[in-house]
């Protein structure tokens, strides 16, 4: 059977190392956004920090977790129960073992993100960072996390309709088959509102940064 993108990730490609370590350093990964892709991440780190205000003993789920950067966001006097849920099992180690250094305990699942373990509703927010891009099929994944989460979505990803100059780095990128089909801002608003969501988005460079809510 074909490889899809993420069976890349799955096995741990090398550029996974490189990636968790840049964006665990806010200025490190601003400046190589900057560079790369015409982004600080602002949206991202925003999106991080807004995990603070989840309510005492709600649900947050990270999909994809990668190596734990959102767990930067959790204020460990609320008890939130942060499930991590990522297709590759060394990055649910990188997870853990960040978790282990803040103090902040997690569940782990190593699950497909098209194909959630999880119940209908059953999370309050949900967290996917930089994640769509990396994804075979990113409508099943938003149809999925919508599925799951009861409240709040916040999703960054490298956007289907970059501009031209950014198009060696996603074909680079397709190339070593770590990105995949990607979608538009107005893609995955459309997809969001056909799930029961309103969604806000802004685009920064060849980045997207969208925040929904439930709506029904
Ligand atoms: C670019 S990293 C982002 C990780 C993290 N959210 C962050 O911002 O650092 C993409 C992640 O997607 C995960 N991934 C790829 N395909 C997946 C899938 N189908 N289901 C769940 N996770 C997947 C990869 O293993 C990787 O950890």
């Amino acid at each position: 059977m074909a490889r899809n993108v993420s069976d890349t990730w799955r096995l741990d490609h090398p550029w996974a190392h490189l990636y968790s370590f840049g964006m665990a350093r806010r200025s490190l990964a601003r400046a190589a956004g900057v560079i790369g892709f015409g982004t600080t991440f602002q949206g991202l780190y925003d999106a991080i920090d807004s995990l603070a205000y989840t309510p005492r003993g709600g649900t947050v789920l990270d999909v994809p977790c990668g190596a734990g950067i959102a767990l930067a966001g959790i204020n460990r006097q609320t008890r939130v129960r942060y499930l991590a849920c990522d297709i590759s099992p060394a990055m649910l180690v990188r997870t853990r073992e960040a978790a282990a250094r803040l103090g902040v305990p997690i569940e782990t699942l190593e699950a497909d993100v098209a194909s959630l373990p999880l119940a209908d509703r059953s999370v309050d927010v949900t967290v996917s960072l930089t994640g769509l891009h990396c994804f075979p099929d990113p409508h099943a994944a938003i149809r999925e996390i919508a599925r799951v989460t009861d409240d709040r979505i916040e999703l960054t990803w490298l956007r289907a309709d970059a501009g031209t100059r950014y198009r060696p780095v996603i074909a680079a990128g397709r190339a070593a088959g770590l990105i995949g089909p990607s979608a538009t801002l107005l893609e995955v608003t459309d997809w969001l509102s056909a799930a029961g969501f309103l969604a806000y988005g802004v685009t920064e460079g060849a980045f997207a940064y969208v925040s929904a809510r439930r709506c029904s």
